[in-house]
C-alpha cells in the first residue's frame, strides 16, 4: 500500500478552470444510482489541464463527453482517484456519466441510505463519491438538479434551492430543483425517501415569505415541534443580533438515523442527525433540548457564515466553523442561562481542547498541513476557533464587532475567502490593529499564564504580575507572546466586588490586555488587601495559575457574581484536594462546609448554575490539568475525596432533595424547571455516593414517577457507579422503554459503557453482539465505544485489556466507516499523559497496529501518536 500524502497550505494554487454552471441528473432504481453531470468549464489560469477528483472506492465511470462528443479512453487518464484531461479548449461543456450503489456506501459520505431513505453528505469530500468534479471549496457553481425515480416510490425528492418542475410520465417521476446562489460542491445535497412532514411560514424582517419544512422518519412526527420552533427562533435571532436574513423562499431540514456528525448546513436543505432534531420529554433530556436548539441555530447560521461567504480551502475551516460556533454559543447564551453556557463552553476547552493542544494532534485553528481533512473537524478548529472570535469581539467591543461582521458579509458575499481576509476586515472596519493577534491563527498550544499579586498598603494598590508561555508542540517551537484579553475583578473579604481603579477608570471589572511575555498591572483604590478574580468569563482560552488559599477560594466560590469565575474557584479547590490532600479530613471539611451552606440556601440562588458548582471535577479534567498522572492513584484519590464529601453533605443533600422533589411539576423544557431537575440530580448523586439509607427508596420512587427522560437518567446514572440489584432491575426496565426509540436505546448503551467499575469491560464486550448493537449506526457505535473509551474505569485496566479491546473494535470499524473509527481513537492518542506502566502499555498497543492495512484517517492519527515517542 502507498503511504498517504500530506497536503500543505503553502502549496495552495487556484483552480485552472471555473465551473459556473452545473447540471446534475440523478436516476435512482433497484440497481443503485446513475448520474449524469453537465458542467460548463472556462479557463481561469494558464494551464489547459483539468484535474477532477473521484473516488474509486465506489464509482464506476461510464462515459465522458466534451461538447457532446464522446471522449475516447485514450484521451483521458484515470489515475487512482483523479481524472485528468489535457490540451483542453478555453471553454467547453463536459458531461460525465457515473454509476454507484448507495446501499454499499458504508462510509456515509456521498449518497447513502439511512433507514431505506437516500441522502447525501458532501462535506468535505463526499461529492467526489458521486461524480468526477473539482471537489474543492473555491469552485463555486450554480446548480440545477433533476431526480428521476419510479413514481409513488418516494414522497420526498429534494435538493437545494427551489422546486421548478415535478412531472410524472411512464411510471417515472422527475423533479427539478434550481439553486440561484453559487456554492461549492460540499454544500450540495439530495434527499429521496418516505418522510413525515411538519411545516410553517416565516416572514423575514424585509418581508420575504419563507416556507419552512421539517422532514422526519416515519413515526417521528410527534418529536418534531421543538425543532421547528427552533428554526424560526434561529431566523429571528440572526436578524436581531447580526442583521442576517434568510435568502431563499424555502428552507428544508431533513432528519435521519445514520449520520457521521451532528448535522450539515447544505444550502436550503440542512441534513441532521436525529439526535439533534427529535425531542419529546420521554426521549430527550433537558440538555438534549438545549442541544437541538443550538445545533439548529448552528446549521442555520452557516447560511451566512459558511455558505454565502465560504472557505477558499480546507485549511480555512475555522473561518466558517469558529465563527458559526461563536454564533450558536451566543444564541444559546441569549436563550438559556448565559453564565452556565459560558462555563460549559469553557469546560470543553479546558478538558478537551487543552488536551488536544498538549498532545500529538496539536494544531493551530488554521492548520498548516493535513493528511486527512476529516481529522481536522476538531475541538481546536471549532471551539478554540470560537474563542478566537470571542476575543476579537472583546477587543473591538460589541458594537464595533457587529459592524465589522456586517462589513465582512457584505465585502465577501459570494466568495471563497481565508482567515486572513476575515482578520483584515475586522481590523480595517474597527481601526484596531490585529497584527499580533493573528498569531492565534498560526500558533498551536495553550498559553500558560501565571499570575502573582501583591497588596501595597502605602499606595492602596494591588499589583498583578503576569507571565505567558506557550509550550512547544509537534513541529512548532519558540513561540511568540500572544494578545491575551484578561478580565479582572477584586473581592473584599466579605465578597463584595471592589470598585477598583485601573488606567484612570473606576470599575468593578477591568480588561487587562496582555501583549508581552511579562507584564505588570497596577490597580488602586483599595481599603485593604483584596482577592483577585482573574480570567472572569473565561475571557481568553489560556491555562491560568494563581496562588489562592482555601479562604480566598471560599469567598470566590460563594460570592463571585461571574459564574465562570466562581466555578473556576470551586474547581481549582476541588482539584487541589484530590491531587494533594485526599486524606486530609480537615481540608475536605473546609470545602464541605461551603458546599453545605450553598446547598442549604439553594432557594436564594440560581439552581441551574448551583448544580455545576456542587460536583467534583471529572477524571478526564484532572488528567488534563495534572498530566502526567498515575491513573490508579488518581482514581483512588478521586474516590476518597468523593466519599469524604458525601458523608459530610448527605444530610443537607437529603433535605434539599425533598424540597426540590416537592417543586417538580409536569415536564416543560424551561430554564426554571431544568434548574430544579439538575440540582435534584446532584443531591441524589451525593446520596448515592454516601450510600445513604434512604437513597434506594428515593431512587426507586423517582424512577417510577418520572414523566421525563431527564429524571429517569438521573436515577440510572446515580446507580451506575457499580453493579447492584436495584441498578440491574431499573436498567432492565429502562431497556423495555428504550425499544420505542433509538435515541433512548443509545442512552441504555451509554449507561452500560459508563459504569464506574472495572467490570464494565466485560459488559461492553458482550454488548458488541447484542441484538440492538449495529455497526452501521454511528450514534449506536459512539454510545457504546465512544463512551467506553472516555470511561477511565473501563479503558484503563491493569492488564491493558481495555486498550486492546478498543483498538480491535476501531480496526474493525475502520473498514466500514473510517471517519467514525478515527474519532474513537482519541483516548489512545493521549498515552503520554500517563505515568509508568500505563504509558508503556498504551504505547505497545499503538505499536501493534499494522500501518499498511488501515485508512488514511487512522494512519494520520497513529503515526502522529507514535512520532511523539522519538
Ligand atoms: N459542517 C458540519 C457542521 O459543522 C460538520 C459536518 C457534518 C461534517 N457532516 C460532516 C464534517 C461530514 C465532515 C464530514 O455543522
Ligand atoms: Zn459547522
Amino acid at each position: 500500500m502507498s503511504q498517504p500524502n500530506t497536503i500543505y497550505l503553502k502549496d495552495y494554487l487556484p483552480p485552472q478552470y471555473s465551473a459556473k454552471q452545473v447540471s446534475l441528473e440523478f436516476t435512482l432504481d433497484d440497481t443503485g444510482c446513475h448520474l449524469v453531470s453537465h458542467v460548463d468549464y472556462e479557463i481561469q489560469g494558464s494551464d489547459h489541464t483539468l484535474v477532477l477528483n473521484g473516488d474509486a472506492d465506489i464509482l464506476t465511470l461510464v462515459s465522458i463527453a466534451l461538447d457532446g462528443q464522446i471522449v475516447p479512453d485514450s484521451h483521458y487518464t484515470l489515475e487512482g482517484d483523479q481524472l485528468i484531461l489535457t490540451d483542453l479548449p478555453d471553454g467547453f461543456k463536459l458531461s460525465i456519466e457515473t454509476q454507484f450503489d448507495p446501499k454499499k456506501n458504508t462510509k456515509l459520505s456521498g449518497l447513502y441510505q439511512s433507514q431505506g431513505n437516500y441522502c447525501t453528505q458532501c462535506e468535505s469530500h463526499g461529492f467526489r463519491r458521486m461524480t468526477y468534479f473539482q471537489d474543492r471549496p473555491d469552485v463555486l457553481s450554480i446548480y440545477t438538479t433533476s431526480i428521476t425515480a419510479p413514481a409513488n416510490h418516494f414522497n420526498a425528492m429534494l435538493s437545494n434551492g427551489n422546486l421548478i418542475s415535478d412531472q410524472t410520465s411512464a411510471g417515472l417521476r422527475t423533479v427539478i430543483w434550481h439553486d440561484p446562489f453559487p456554492k461549492p460542491c460540499y454544500l450540495f445535497a439530495m434527499v429521496c425517501g418516505e418522510f413525515e412532514q411538519l411545516s410553517t411560514q416565516y416572514t423575514t424582517r424585509s418581508g420575504r415569505d419563507v416556507t419552512v419544512q421539517l422532514y422526519l422518519e416515519p413515526g417521528c412526527l410527534g418529536q418534531g415541534q421543538f425543532a421547528l420552533d427552533s428554526i424560526i427562533d434561529s431566523m429571528k435571532w440572526d436578524e436581531e443580533t447580526f442583521d442576517r436574513e434568510y435568502d431563499l423562499d424555502l428552507f428544508m431540514v431533513v432528519s435521519v438515523s445514520d449520520f457521521n456528525y451532528g448535522a450539515m448546513e447544505n444550502k436550503g436543505l440542512n441534513v441532521f442527525n436525529n439526535k439533534y432534531i427529535l425531542a419529546s420529554p420521554q426521549t430527550a433530556t433537558d440538555q438534549d433540548y438545549i442541544n437541538v436548539h443550538a445545533v439548529i441555530g448552528h446549521e442555520y447560521f452557516h447560511n451566512w457564515s459558511g455558505n454565502r461567504v465560504t472557505c477558499r480551502d480546507w485549511f480555512q475551516l475555522s473561518l466558517k466553523e469558529g465563527l458559526t460556533v461563536f454564533r450558536d454559543q451566543s444564541f444559546t447564551m441569549d436563550r438559556y442561562s448565559k453564565g452556565v453556557k459560558r462555563l460549559n463552553d469553557a469546560a470543553i476547552i479546558r478538558q478537551f481542547q487543552f488536551a488536544q493542544d498538549s498532545g500529538p494532534m496539536a494544531h493551530p485553528i488554521q492548520p498548516p498541513s493535513y493528511i486527512e481533512v476529516n481529522n481536522f473537524y476538531t475541538v481546536t478548529v471549532y471551539n478554540k476557533g470560537a474563542e478566537v472570535i470571542r476575543m476579537i469581539q472583546t477587543i473591538l467591543g460589541v458594537d464595533a464587532f457587529r459592524k465589522a461582521l456586517n462589513d465582512y458579509f457584505e465585502t465577501f458575499d459570494g466568495q471563497a475567502v481565508t482567515c486572513d481576509d476575515f482578520v483584515a476586515i475586522m481590523a480595517k472596519s474597527s481601526g484596531v490593529s490585529l497584527d499580533q493577534f493573528k498569531l492565534w491563527y498560526t500558533q498551536a498550544g495553550t498559553p500558560q499564564v501565571q499570575v502573582s499579586y501583591q497588596y501595597n498598603k502605602s499606595e492602596n494598590s494591588m499589583v498583578l504580575d503576569m507571565t505567558q508561555a506557550i509550550p512547544d508542540t509537534p513541529e512548532q517551537t519558540h513561540k511568540k507572546p500572544m494578545v491575551l484579553p484578561i478580565r479582572v475583578s477584586f473581592l473584599d473579604d466579605h465578597g463584595t466586588i471592589v470598585n477598583a481603579q485601573y488606567n484612570g477608570e473606576r470599575a468593578k471589572e477591568h480588561l487587562c490586555l496582555m501583549t508581552d511575555k511579562e507584564q505588570t498591572f497596577t490597580f488602586t483604590g483599595f481599603d485593604s488587601e483584596a482577592i483577585p478574580s482573574v480570567l472572569r468569563d473565561f475571557s481568553a482560552p489560556v491555562a491560568l495559575s494563581i496562588p489562592l488559599d482555601a479562604r480566598q477560594r471560599a469567598v470566590l466560590m460563594q460570592y463571585e457574581t461571574d459564574p465562570y469565575a466562581a466555578w473556576q474557584a470551586a474547581h481549582g479547590w476541588m482539584s487541589e484536594l484530590i491531587m494533594h490532600h485526599a486524606n486530609d479530613a480537615q481540608a475536605i471539611a473546609g470545602l464541605a462546609s461551603v458546599m453545605t451552606s450553598l446547598l442549604q440556601d439553594h432557594a436564594k440562588s440560581d439552581t441551574y448554575f448551583l448544580a455545576d458548582l456542587l460536583v467534583l471535577p471529572s477524571l478526564g479534567a484532572l488528567i488534563e490539568e495534572h498530566k502526567p498522572v498515575d491513573i490508579q492513584v488518581l482514581k483512588a484519590n478521586h474516590q476518597a475525596v468523593q466519599q469524604s464529601l458525601a458523608a459530610l453533605l448527605s444530610e443537607t443533600a437529603e433535605k434539599a432533595y425533598q424540597t426540590l422533589t416537592s417543586q417538580i411539576t409536569a415536564y416543560e423544557p424551561s430554564l426554571e424547571a431544568m434548574g430544579v431537575r439538575k440540582l435534584r440530580q446532584v443531591c441524589l448523586y451525593w446520596l448515592a455516593v454516601a450510600e445513604h439509607q434512604n437513597f434506594e427508596t428515593y431512587a426507586k420512587a423517582q424512577f417510577e414517577t418520572a414523566d421525563n427522560l431527564t429524571d429517569q437518567l438521573a436515577v440510572l446514572s446515580a446507580l451506575n457507579r457499580k453493579p447492584s440489584e436495584l441498578r440491574n432491575a431499573l436498567m432492565d426496565a429502562f431497556y423495555q422503554d428504550a425499544q420505542a426509540s433509538d435515541l433512548v436505546m443509545d442512552r441504555w448503551f451509554q449507561l452500560q459503557a459508563s459504569m464506574g467499575d472495572a467490570s464494565v469491560l466485560a459488559q461492553v464486550e458482550a454488548l458488541i453482539s447484542h441484538e440492538s448493537f449495529h455497526w452501521s449506526n454511528p450514534n449506536r457505535v459512539r454510545s457504546l465505544l465512544g463512551v467506553f473509551g472516555a470511561n477511565p474505569y473501563g479503558f484503563h485496566q491493569n492488564d491493558a485489556s481495555g486498550y486492546a479491546f478498543l483498538l480491535a473494535q476501531i480496526i474493525h470499524l475502520d473498514k466500514l466507516n473510517p471517519q467514525v473509527a478515527s474519532r474513537l481513537f482519541d483516548p489512545l492518542l493521549h498515552w503520554e499523559k500517563y505515568q509508568g506502566n500505563t504509558k508503556q502499555m498504551m504505547h505497545s498497543c499503538l505499536k501493534s497496529i499494522d500501518l499498511d492495512t488501515i485508512s488514511d484517517d487512522l494512519f494520520e492519527l497513529v503515526t502522529k501518536a507514535l512520532a511523539e515517542a522519538s
